[in-house]
């Protein structure tokens, strides 16, 4: 899979889940901050090898959700699994420890740092006996360099800061990153949700590219489309909980989209708006339209 001789988490890789077994089960999962239930019932599977894609509004409890995968937060209700075993993370640090990665949308990067910097931030190699040991700069370049072409993702520099990259290859990065430092479970909070329509063809691009190197990938999104390209399996939430659970087999593009705009309540909007002088509503979709159509839209599933 990845070099692991400098892979402090690389150890997780041998694993002892059971083959085929989700890497990470919800049973009836669910999480309350105080009086708010921010999240109930919810039952969800990460497998090897697949994308999970967890759709919803603006509050519908999607980050709770993956806070609570990544050490973040703790559940409070329900069961959390991992190789089929009960868990609860004090911290972060606990779910990289068994392979579970998160990146974010802040990525945690520092701007005028060089990409190779930033790749080995906070696990820096080192070489020479203490206490002359001191950073091994070339080697941590040239695993850069290595490891994000594996991605295929090709820089002209690793020198440059990594302030200088667009946001979708720094989101790139930051895949390569987990990836080459063992991660089993990828968790990305909406990456493509900043991006234009063809970085988030570049971000998908190496979504399909960490699991087809057998990674779990939950993809948080409320975009049905970039869903839809890399998507195995697909889990809407509202109000807390799940609305929709399904595989691909069993639900189109034009169904999960419905799901995700609320079609009904676009419905009564547009009679509202029927009302006002001066909005055409037969200028209106039929259900809103979430998409930013990705250009190359067979990129993502090859
Ligand atoms: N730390 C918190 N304290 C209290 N309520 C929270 C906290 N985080 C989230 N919530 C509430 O939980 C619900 C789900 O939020 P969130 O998981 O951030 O949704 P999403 O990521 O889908 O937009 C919201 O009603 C939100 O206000
Ligand atoms: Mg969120």
């Amino acid at each position: 899979m990845t070099d692991n001789g400098t892979a402090p988490h690389g150890a997780v890789l041998g694993g002892t889940a059971p083959p085929d077994g989700p890497l990470v089960e919800l049973r009836g999962a669910g999480k309350s901050y105080g009086n708010i239930r921010a999240l109930h019932g919810v039952d969800l599977q990460v497998r090897p090898g697949r994308v999970t894609c967890v759709l919803g509004d603006n509050g519908a409890g999607k980050s709770t959700l993956i806070k609570i995968i990544s050490g973040l937060h703790q559940h409070t209700e329900g069961e959390f699994l991992v190789d089929g075993r009960p868990v609860r993370f004090g911290t972060p640090r606990e779910a990289l420890d068994l392979g579970i990665a998160a990146v974010y949308q802040d990525l945690a990067t520092v701007p005028l740092m060089p990409v190779w910097r930033n790749f080995f931030l906070g696990s820096e190699l080192t070489v020479g006996p203490w206490p002359i040991r001191r950073l091994d700069i070339a080697r941590m370049k040239e695993t850069a360099d290595r490891e994000l072409r594996h991605m295929g993702i090709v820089l002209d520099d690793l020198e440059q800061p990594i302030g200088t990259l667009s946001g979708g290859q720094r989101q790139c990065v930051a895949i390569a990153r987990a990836v080459h430092f063992g991660a089993r479970v990828l968790i990305l909070d909406e990456p493509t949700a900043a991006l234009g329509v063809k970085q988030s063809g570049v971000v998908l691009k190496y979504i399909a590219a960490a699991r087809d190197r057998g990674l779990g990938v939950v993809f948080i999104t409320h975009n049905p489309h970039h869903a839809y390209m890399v998507g195995d399996h697909f889990s809407v939430l509202r109000l807390g909980t799940l609305e929709l659970s399904a595989d691909r087999s069993e639900i189109g593009l034009e169904e999960l989209t419905h799901h995700m705009a609320g079609g009904t309540e676009l419905a009564a909007l547009k009679h509202e708006l029927a009302q006002v002088r001066g909005v055409d509503v037969e200028e209106m979709p039929e259900k809103e339209d979430l998409s930013a159509p990705v250009a190359n839209s067979s990129e993502g599933n090859s």
